[in-house]
């Protein structure tokens, strides 16, 4: 097995395409997919050693597998980071993470901009172990401060945020949650290491769902935790034992997508840009939510820490009659005809959404009024069909809410 290291220090492009090559004696270019759920041994007594750890090795693909390694190996390389472990989804690399570093009595402060999910396992799953979450404005740095207690171990937030694009402050998190002996937890599901390297600015553990923008094309499921090694070797100890892995196939996957991802988030961002612009100006669109808008309160700062503002962007939407409820977002969104109505995003085809209604459907209400997911909100996940067919389709929806533009 030919496994060739970068000699030195390269870009992300570089590193997302050449780092952790896996090449077999057959000398095949692209990646080896080891599609095997368990390993062979020499004897009796190599298996012991694999297993009790004395002689390194693959064992069993559950927590050792060289084709998700590969994918481990580049994207803690594109993350910065001196570890990776894949997980079956973003959800279980999530929970995974909570589930391993967190005890009972112990103490979340979270931005309330996260995935509906995610509030879910705050809620429903680490409350009946004991573990509390306060939920905090992503950009109020007063009130993470005051949330902290000497029961919090972990600061978690998205940035940029699904599904209203908010933005948080990663270096002055981190600061925050150093200073309490905590560790700050991003989810670069929305920019990836191609827009945004979180561990650069302080962050402890860097979270993706692979499903997004990692994969690009909407074809598979994983996700993934990138950081330093100590919490990773109990993040592994618990993936070992809960086995949430990612699929060797999967992983072979992600590893194509990760060839394109710089490419593909430039051009996600540029076709989101033009998008954002060109709603703003339309009848029938109370507001656009896109930190890449100079008029966004958080632009200054999504400057300051993304290369780029990322393809994902949401809106509110008036209806004709002035109405700004749930059937004239269902409205518009059944106005379309192009883009995709389909919850998933990171995609090169453009995805659709209502929040409130759907990955955001089980947050109680309150706490989604709370958090800015009306029901007039939708959300465009802004894909790579040409930009003009991409308002043509965003006009056919105005229209279906008695708007008449021309694209
Ligand atoms: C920001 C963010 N984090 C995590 C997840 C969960 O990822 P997965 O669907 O791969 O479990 C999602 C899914 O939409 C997401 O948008």
């Amino acid at each position: 097995m030919s496994k060739r290291q970068p000699p030195h220090e390269q870009s992300v492009e570089t590193l997302a395409i050449r780092t952790a090559q896996l090449r077999t004696e057959e000398m095949a270019h692209s990646e080896a997919l080891f599609l095997t759920s368990s390993f062979v041994y020499d004897s009796a007594e190599q298996a012991a050693a694999r297993f009790s750890g004395d002689e390194p090795g693959n064992i069993y693909s559950r927590f050792t597998n060289p084709t998700v390694r590969a994918f481990e190996e580049r994207l803690a390389a594109l993350e910065g980071g001196e570890r990776c472990v894949a997980f079956a989804s973003g959800m279980a690399a999530i929970t995974a993470t909570f589930m391993a570093l967190l005890a009972p009595g112990d103490h979340i402060v979270s931005s309330r901009s996260v995935f509906g999910t995610t509030n879910v396992v705050y809620d429903k799953y680490l409350k009946k172990f004991g573990i509390d979450t306060t939920l905090v404005d992503i950009a109020d740095l007063d009130q993470w401060r005051h949330a902290i207690t000497d029961r919090t171990r972990i600061l978690f937030l998205e940035t940029p945020s699904n599904p209203l694009a908010e933005v948080g402050d990663i270096a002055a998190l981190a600061e925050l949650a150093h200073a309490s002996n905590a560790l700050l937890v991003v989810d670069n599901c929305f920019c990836t290491p191609a827009l945004q390297r979180p561990i650069e600015m302080g962050a402890d553990l860097v979270i993706h769902s692979a499903t997004k923008y990692l994969d690009g094309q909407g074809r598979c499921l994983g996700g993934a935790v990138v950081g330093p090694q100590a919490p990773l070797e109990d993040i592994f100890g618990f993936l070992r034992t809960a086995g949430a892995s990612m699929s060797p196939f999967n992983a072979w996957v992600f590893l194509k997508g990760l060839e394109t991802l710089s490419l593909r988030m430039r051009e996600h961002s540029r076709n989101a840009a033009v998008l954002a612009d060109w709603l703003v100006a339309q009848p029938g669109i109370a507001r656009v939510h896109y930190a890449g808008l100079a008029s966004h309160p958080h632009h200054a700062l999504a400057a300051r820490q993304q290369s780029a503002f990322g393809g994902v962007l949401s809106f509110e939407v008036e209806d004709s009659d002035g109405k700004r409820d749930r059937q004239a977002a269902w409205r518009f969104i059944n106005g379309t005809e192009m883009v995709s109505i389909t919850a998933n995003l990171g995609d090169v085809k453009t995805t659709i959404t209502h929040p409130g209604s759907t990955t955001h459907g089980r947050v109680p209400d309150a706490e989604k009024q709370r958090a800015g997911i009306t029901d007039n909100l939708i959300r465009l996940a802004v894909g790579l069909e040409g930009i003009e067919d991409i308002k043509a389709d965003m006009a056919r929806g105005l229209s279906a809410i008695g708007h008449e533009v021309t694209a």
